[in-house]
């Protein structure tokens, strides 16, 4: 519904009109519009709108003739006043009104209604974007205060190919919401605090013991908490040490927090170098921040009476009991959990921070964790019926052998050296097509970025996230099939097109003013089409939060752009290889895919480059 009151713009004039609009939404309206009247007894009919699959079948179908003859059928008895769905097909037709976006209809076989699209309509639209500069979103309903939870890393425990797939997925998510035009805060809640910074401080104190007053040069720091913990399993009095250590942390010793905040120092610079040669942007907000609402909350649960003994815990159940388990608020020494808390920050996050929807990003496994919490927060009248909350959750990350993403050695990936290792990758590649010798070494270094971490984006975003995935970058850097590599060369190719054919700006400027696109020729409407399917494809991304649909979306246009160019030529050259004429209204649906596409791209973080 609310989709719908937005998106019917039937009665504004379409060449005037800034936002693309849903065709998806709008046919359905004409349809009801059209079943309603044919049929005004009966309620609720069905409204079936697909797109078609074959031009022989139109460009999109309405199929309710089949579904709403058997509704009708069931009524009546009377077998001499038995309808075919041809007939109601016929009288549905009749009853469309008429619509700037349709051409023309036509049933075929049993009942099917097709749906031709009209061309002047894909150029009213194309041609505003060109006029536009820009790619609207299309219109939602009310702007959201989103918090988008994602990333998450552990400090000093290694940030894994999980932590990237969900920082690579909730930049994403971030992105698509912020171009919709909600209010979205991308929070970093990573593990800074627990038990195991006794252990850290601890052995801080006897690798560094004047790490108060010099910095301490802790250059690798999983290795330095495997150290640690080799300790803490082996050696009772570091043991002791360590968990006094955590009792001074949780009482706020400055020492203690000195230590703690130098070891955190090390792993943010960790992430940061990460998030910044992704192009990720992140509010660190870790679970330290939580301490005094942790106390907070744990007395408001207690108060309310939701909180119950249990062997020593404190613990709290959601709306049911049964198939699920409860929170642990409270650990029988006395200390609080990760579900503790993600209770505050709900918390927080609804009331400090007014966040209507929480979108939480992690593996999959967490999936129960976050049902129980927003269970519970809705128990506890935190969470109420206008907050939304999604976790997006992901399989894991898989190496070429099928099994777990590790070193060969057993270790977790770094993803840093993985990085370098797509970008060494991504060199090999461009040396062998022999780039670098057409390229500039700013041109060269600047390609060699966009593919090896666009392929490393691409390639989480381009599979369904709710399966595993297979890391593999021979696969990840082919430049046929749906690749960020093919798509990169795609885009660069058409923004080529008119810079080859010598058109100037103000050349381009003239024709957005006085020449129509093209879109006479088979496969540029074809093409066209394609384009015109934006507003859609964002609407069921942002229902599913899945990327996947988009990456398919850019390797249409993609593939849809090499038909049209292999049919039509844009630019005709003599046999001297001169230019003597360019096809300017083709030249405009060059420029409009490339803009189209290059929406796209910054949804999904790619990188376009001038020269590749
Ligand atoms: N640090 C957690 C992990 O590594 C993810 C945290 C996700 N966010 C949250 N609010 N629990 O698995």
């Amino acid at each position: 519904k609310e989709r719908k009151a937005q998106h019917l713009l039937l009665d504004t004039d379409l060449s005037k009109c800034e936002r693309m609009i849903s065709l998806y939404d709008n046919l359905n309206a004409l349809f009801e519009k059209a079943i309603n009247e044919a049929y005004p007894d009966v309620v609720d009919p069905p409204v079936v709108i697909s797109s078609s699959n074959n031009p022989k079948f139109g460009d999109y179908q309405c199929n309710s003739a089949l579904p709403l003859c058997k509704l009708l059928s069931m009524e009546k008895t009377d077998a001499k006043k038995k309808v075919s769905p041809l007939d109601v097909a016929k009288n549905i037709l009749s009853k469309v009104p008429s619509s700037p976006l349709i051409e023309k209809l036509d049933i075929a076989g049993a009942g099917f209604i097709n749906i031709y699209l009209k061309r002047e309509y894909g150029q009213n639209t194309l041609k505003n974007i060109l006029k536009l500069g820009k790619v609207n979103p299309p219109p939602i309903y009310q702007p959201k205060t989103v918090l988008v939870d994602f990333s998450s890393p552990n400090v000093a425990k290694e940030m894994h190919v999980g932590h990237l797939r969900s920082t690579i997925i909730g930049e994403s998510i971030s992105r698509l919401l912020e171009f919709l035009g909600h209010k979205v805060l991308r929070i970093n809640h990573i593990g800074d605090w627990g038990t195991q910074f006794g252990m850290l401080i601890a052995h801080l104190e006897d690798k560094f013991p004047n790490y108060s007053t010099e910095s301490p040069p802790i250059s690798d720091l999983q290795a330095f908490y495997k150290e640690s913990k080799l300790r803490f399993d082996s050696d009772e009095e570091f043991k002791k040490r360590a968990y006094e250590n955590v009792v001074k942390l949780q009482a706020h010793e400055p020492k203690i927090i000195h230590g703690w905040k130098l070891i955190c120092d090390v792993s943010r610079k960790e992430f940061q170098n990460i998030y910044d040669r992704l192009d990720i942007t992140l509010t660190e907000r870790g679970e330290s921040f939580y301490q005094d609402r942790m106390v907070a909350i744990v007395k408001e649960l207690e108060e309310k009476g939701f909180l119950e003994e249990d062997e020593g815990r404190k613990i709290m159940w959601g709306n049911q009991k049964e198939g699920t388990i409860p929170l642990t608020i409270v650990k029988k020494d006395g200390g609080f959990t990760y579900d503790t808390s993600d209770m505050a920050a709900i918390k927080q996050r609804i009331f400090e921070e007014q966040a209507e929807w929480i979108i939480y990003v992690t593996d999959a496994g967490q999936a129960t964790h976050f049902q129980i919490i927003v269970s519970c927060a809705e128990r506890a009248r935190i969470k109420l019926s206008h907050h939304r909350v999604d976790h997006v959750g992901f399989g894991v990350v898989l190496g070429e052998d099928k099994k777990k993403f590790k070193t060969r050695s057993g270790d977790t990936i770094k993803l840093s050296e993985l990085l370098d290792e797509g970008l060494k990758r991504a060199e090999d590649k461009l040396r062998e097509k022999e780039r670098d010798k057409h390229l500039t070494e700013e041109e060269f270094r600047d390609a060699q970025r966009a593919i090896a971490y666009g392929c490393i984006k691409y390639a989480d975003l381009c599979n369904n996230r709710a399966h595993e995935y297979v890391f593999s970058f021979d696969k990840m850097l082919q430049d046929k099939g749906n690749t960020a590599v093919y798509l990169l060369y795609a885009r660069t190719r058409i923004r080529s097109i008119a810079r080859t054919a010598n058109v100037t700006q103000e050349q381009l400027k003239k024709a957005i003013e006085d020449t129509p696109i093209s879109l006479e020729h088979e496969k540029e409407w074809k093409l066209a089409k394609v384009l015109l399917k934006f507003p859609d494809v964002i609407a069921r991304v942002t229902k599913d939060l899945s990327l996947h649909t988009l990456c398919d979306f850019c390797y249409e246009i993609a593939t849809t752009f090499t038909e049209f160019y292999d049919s039509c030529y844009c630019v005709e050259k003599n046999k001297t290889g001169e230019i003597v004429k360019v096809n300017m209204g083709r030249i405009l649906l060059t420029e409009v895919t490339a803009m189209v596409l290059e929406q796209c791209f910054s949804i999904l973080g790619l990188k376009p480059v001038e020269k590749m």
